[in-house]
Parts: structure tokens; C-alpha cells; sequence
């Protein structure tokens, strides 16, 4: 059965039985406390708080859809036969209309009768805390009873499935079948899920009917953890989530996802030499989530979604260029992803996806070699060595943990992830712990200053002018080179190389990027590298100066690759753009033939946390 069959059964089957079909939403959510879509329920969570009407809104208490879906959780999971990122998401929903016994009959029906498969197993909640053994002696978890969320056992849905026929119907716990809440709080509830066999003999969770009867005032985490409450839902319902891709599976008799008709065009079926299986399911696997995010507005970023993005990006074109396989050329691959997809989905735009690839793609080559050739140097890839990869070349930790191989064995995700943060910290940190201490008297030949209140005003400046250089030559063109520049505690004064007098807009725009880099709060870093390996990544320098054969390179933005501005410097500078405050370019002039000078002031009080 060809998976466009698997979607009109689908959508004709709730259809018919009184379900509203409701179109996916967006893979960027309304609901600011998740980053991106993760099941179909997100677009509908209102209708279960009672803070929205679904009679009002649908005609019906009850829908289906087919949901974009992405999750980052199963991220390290992609590569053997049935995780991904992105995936479809068919689920029927009820509020405050049918429960168990309908939901369970229409999913029994559905399988069986309009696909035509067996049923394996299916699971049903065995209580939290556990129900125990001998109710007489047994006093379950006490850390988790005393935390009040006490949920019965679901015998009402295993006295379903009995009825029906399914004879193994198997007994689990809150990590398997309860389901949420997404995000910060929301609707949550047990679950029972089906279980049918691949092309390969294994069985594979298909499809989770959720049993919506809690409001939880915490997230997940929280949940289990005792921290957060179980109260009733205003609106009790079904959500329910199989997805396409592992029903396809299923149906058409393949070991993998990868083999089923969703995926079927966008590779070769033979094995590519000198290409492991796995490589070739995580290209196939980001590609579409890059196609479909991309289509959806995500662009690359630091930050969120676009960070989620850039990863799979990266991570797909180290693949290309290590593999460098016709097949491997990531445009034909979107340009299947295009030719499969657009038809249920005219959102999808094979040119957005190109450029936006390609745009990214320039600027990742660029230190990906020098990147790799440095992974190669560590014996051992530790957390330090992996985030030193990460901030100044951008390999991605995915990256670096498959390139690694052997050396990795020991770098965890959750270690990195703790970097990550700490650096951010230590980059708040740092200019107290160099220079503490009052009454100093600073001149580090870049900027003078004669007490902490001084040093850091002088310090704001010196990060503005590495601002200032950089958004003159945005707007003058990038023959624009630094002729030399002064710094006090009162004004920053930057020579530069133009042949001409600024016009009052050039000022007005200029001045106008500058003051935008500080409202962005970017963080400002600094990499020590060989002098050769400074000049490489980009970073401006001062053509009179002799430097070292090792350099500092400072960089405003969260990692040198796309740091809005990079210079050979030795500090020191603030740790986020926003301590700042506020500029202004107070005087603008001519110092000598083709050199001019600008004169920087600081126009508002800004917290100083460095
Ligand atoms: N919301 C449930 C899930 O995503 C159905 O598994």
C-alpha cells in the first residue's frame, strides 16, 4: 500500500466517523515554551484547557490530521531503521467527546481492517506509583506518592483490548506509556499504545492513544521529578500519534523507514561504497527536516529553532564533503524531497531551500577543512577539545562524536551541552578576575583608564570599536582598514582608510548597526590560534603591526565562524554587546590624505557584568 493510500484511508476513516480534518500547523509553534512541533496535539492544546471551544471553532468535538512533526530527542537515534527527526504525525482527537472505548475500538478497526495488519502487542499504564503486587504489604514509591500524583491503573483499557481480541496487552510505566505535558505545562495523560511488525520480524510501536485527563502544572522533567501537580483537565480527550513513516513500514513490508515509498526517490537503493548505511539515513533523514524547517521560516542561527537548523545542516554537509558521492550532493536530494513532498505540502520551496542551503554552506566551508584537521591532531576528544572544535570552527558536537569515532568514546552530549553553558558565564566573568582590584591604572596599548569605573567605560568603547570597524566597512565597502584607534574611559577614536568625507546618512547608518549589534546582546569571545590560522578565519588586523606567531583573536557573536566581527586583539572587552549601553558618533573628520577619524561616545548607563 503506497503511503498516499495510508493518507487518504486515514483522513476517509475519521472523516467518517464525525472527525473534522484540520490541516498540520506550522513546525514553528504559537506556544512560545517549545521550540518546534513535536506532536499533533500542539495546535490543539487549547481546545483541552477549556481556554478554547473546539464546537465554535470545528463544528465537531472531534478531529484528525497529519501533523509536521520534529524532535530533537531521538536526534542521536537517526540511523537505524525507524528513528528521525522529522517525521509525519496522523492523530484523531477528541474533546470533551469520545474516550477510551471508541478510541481504542476506531484504532483496532483501523489496523486491522483498513490496513490489514496484525497487532502484535499493545501496552496499557500499570499505575504510578506502581501498583503493587500485594496491595496488603506493598507501599509503592514513597518519593513519588508523596508528591500526590497518584494515577490509577488502566484496567478500563486492558478489559478493551481483551474484548476485542488482542491477547497480549502488556503492563507499563510513566517513562513509556503516559504521555507530556509539551512544554512548560499542559494536558497529559496515560497511554496505550499499539505494536505490529516490520519487514524485518520486529515489532514497532506504531501508534499512542493518549488518554488526556490531567492538567500538569510543570513540565515533564518536573513531573517526574514530584515537582510539579496533576489537577483534572477542564476538557478530558483523546490525542492520539502514529506515525506515518513506521506504518508505512509496517504496511509495506521494509526493514527500514528509509526503504519505504516516503523515502524511496531519494536515493539509490545499492549500497554507495566507502559509505556505511547509518551516513546515508542521517543525510536522508536531515535533509527533509532541513527542507521542511527552511519552508517553514527557520533560518540558520545561534539561537532556538535556526540552531537546530544550522546543526542538521552541518552535520549533513560534512557527510558531502567527506563522502563527495554524486549521490551525496545535497541540492539532489532537496530536489527530491521537493519532487515527493509538494504535493501535500505547497509550502515547500525548492528555491528558499537551495539558497538558504547555500548561503550557509559558503560560510561553514570556509573553516570546516581547518576544523577537521584539527579534530585530527587530539589523541583524545574531550568536552574541552570538542567545545574548542565547536566555537572556533562550528563542527557540530553530532560531528565531531561520528568523525571522532574511537576518541569520542567518552565525550558525552549532556557534558557538552554543560560547556556550553559555562562558557557563557566565563565569558560574563572575565574582566573583574583580570583587572579586579581598585585604583589600578591601565594601559594595555589599546585603552587607558585609571579606576574600575573608568575601565569599564573604556572597555564599552573598546568593544565598540571593533564594532565600529566592522559596520563601516558594511556601509563603506571592506577597503575600509583600521589606521589606528585610541581608547579613555570618555571616547574612542578610530582612524580609518577613506578617500572622502562620510555623508551625514553613512554616519546615520553606521551609527545605526552599531547601536542594533549592541541590542542583539551577542557575546564576545576570544580563540588563542597560530597567527597563520588567525589570518585565515577572516580576522582583521592592523597591517603596521608586528604580531606574535600565536594570536588572540577576539570575535563578537556566539562563535568565531559567524561572529559579526573578528580582530586580532588582546582585550580587554565587555562580555555581551548589551553592557554597552547605548553610542553615539559624536565628530567625524579628515586626519590626512585618505585617512579619516571618528570620534565614539557612550550615550546611556548599561549594567556591567564582565
Ligand atoms: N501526543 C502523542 C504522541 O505524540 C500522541 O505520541
Amino acid at each position: 500500500m503506497k503511503s498516499s493510500e495510508i493518507r487518504r484511508k486515514f483522513l476517509k476513516f475519521f472523516e467518517e466517523r464525525g472527525h473534522v480534518i484540520v490541516p498540520s500547523s506550522s513546525l514553528v509553534p504559537d506556544d512560545p515554551s517549545v521550540l518546534l512541533t513535536t506532536a499533533g496535539m500542539q495546535q490543539f492544546k487549547r481546545y483541552y484547557t477549556g481556554e478554547a471551544d473546539a464546537m465554535k471553532d470545528f463544528g465537531s468535538k472531534s478531529t484528525v490530521s497529519i501533523q509536521k512533526s520534529f524532535r530533537t530527542s531521538d536526534i542521536d537515534e537517526v540511523g537505524d531503521e525507524r528513528h528521525l527527526t522529522f517525521f509525519e504525525m496522523m492523530g484523531n482527537f477528541s474533546f470533551g467527546g469520545y474516550f477510551k472505548e471508541e478510541a481504542i475500538t476506531y484504532a483496532f478497526d483501523f489496523i486491522t481492517k483498513e490496513m490489514g495488519l496484525l497487532i502484535s502487542y499493545v501496552t496499557v499504564f500499570q499505575g504510578s506509583p506502581s501498583t503493587p503486587k500485594n496491595p496488603s504489604t506493598g507501599s509503592g514509591n514513597t518519593e513519588q506518592a508523596s508528591s500526590g500524583n497518584n494515577i490509577p491503573k488502566d484496567t478500563e483499557s486492558k478489559g478493551i483490548w481483551e474484548s476485542l481480541g488482542v491477547k497480549d496487552v502488556r503492563e507499563e510505566g510513566m517513562d513509556d506509556v503516559f504521555w507530556g505535558p509539551t512544554g512548560s505545562s499542559g494536558p497529559c495523560g496515560p497511554t496505550t499504545e499499539i505494536y505490529c511488525k516490520n519487514g524485518a520480524g520486529q515489532d514497532i510501536e506504531v501508534w499512542n492513544i493518549v488518554f488526556n485527563e490531567f492538567f500538569c502544572t510543570g513540565s515533564r522533567e518536573e513531573l517526574l521529578a514530584g515537582r510539579a501537580e496533576l489537577k483534572p483537565l477542564p476538557t478530558k480527550g483523546i490525542d492520539t500519534g502514529m506515525g506515518l513513516e513506521r506504518l508505512a513500514m509496517c504496511a509495506q513490508k521494509t526493514k527500514t523507514i528509509f526503504e519505504t515509498d516516503l523515502f524511496g526517490g531519494f536515493l539509490k537503493k545499492e549500497p554507495i561504497s566507502g559509505v556505511t548505511e547509518r551516513v546515508r539515513r542521517i543525510v536522508l533523514d536531515h535533509a527533509r527536516a532541513i527542507a521542511f524547517l527552511i519552508s517553514d521560516g527557520v533560518e540558520p542561527s545561534n539561537k532556538g529553532a535556526g540552531y537546530i537548523l544550522r546543526r542538521l545542516v552541518r552535520r549533513a554537509m560534512v557527510y558531502e564533503y567527506l563522502v563527495n558521492q554524486i549521490e551525496f550532493k545535497l541540492p539532489i536530494v532537496f530536489t527530491a524531497v521537493h519532487e515527493t513532498y509538494a504535493r501535500w505540502y505547497p509550502e515547500l520551496s525548492k528555491e528558499e531551500i537551495l539558497n538558504i542551503f547555500e548561503g550557509e554552506k559558503e560560510r561553514f566551508l570556509i573553516s570546516l577543512e581547518q576544523g577537521l584537521k584539527e579534530l585530527k591532531k587530539f589523541e583524545k576528544v574531550d568536552v574541552k577539545s570538542a567545545f574548542f572544535l565547536f566555537q572556533s570552527f562550528g563542527i557540530p558536537y553530532e560531528v565531531i562524536k561520528e568523525l571522532g569515532g574511537e576518541r569520542t568514546i567518552h565525550l558525552k552530549r549532556e557534558d557538552f551541552e554543560k560547556e556550553f553553558e559555562e562558557h557563557q558565564e566565563i565569558s560574563r566573568a572575565g574582566l573583574e578576575k583580570k583587572f579586579g582590584g581598585h585604583g589600578l591604572i591601565l594601559d594595555t596599548g589599546e585603552l587607558k583608564a585609571g579606576d574600575v569605573e573608568e575601565l569599564r567605560n573604556a572597555t564599552r568603547l573598546h568593544t565598540t570599536t571593533h564594532l565600529l570597524q566592522q559596520a563601516l566597512r558594511d556601509v563603506l565597502g571592506d577597503s575600509v582598514h583600521q589606521m589606528g584607534s585610541d581608547v579613555t574611559s570618555e571616547r574612542t577614536r578610530f582612524d580609518f582608510s577613506f578617500a572622502r568625507k562620510l555623508t551625514s546618512d553613512e554616519i546615520g547608518r553606521v551609527e545605526k548597526i552599531v547601536n542594533k549589534k549592541i541590542e542583539e546582546n551577542l557575546p564576545v569571545g576570544c580563540v588563542e590560534m597560530s597567527k597563520e590560522e588567525a589570518e585565515r578565519s577572516g580576522a582583521l588586523h592592523f597591517f603596521k603591526e608586528k604580531y606574535p606567531d600565536k594570536v588572540k583573536v577576539y570575535y563578537v557573536g556566539e562563535t568565531l565562524l559567524d561572529a559579526y566581527s573578528k580582530e586580532f586583539c588582546g582585550g580587554p572587552h565587555v562580555g555581551r554587546t548589551e553592557e554597552i549601553g547605548r553610542v553615539k558618533i559624536s565628530k567625524e573628520e579628515a586626519v590626512a590624505s585618505g585617512v579619516r577619524r571618528m570620534r565614539v561616545v557612550l550615550t546611556k548607563d548599561a549594567e556591567f557584568r564582565s
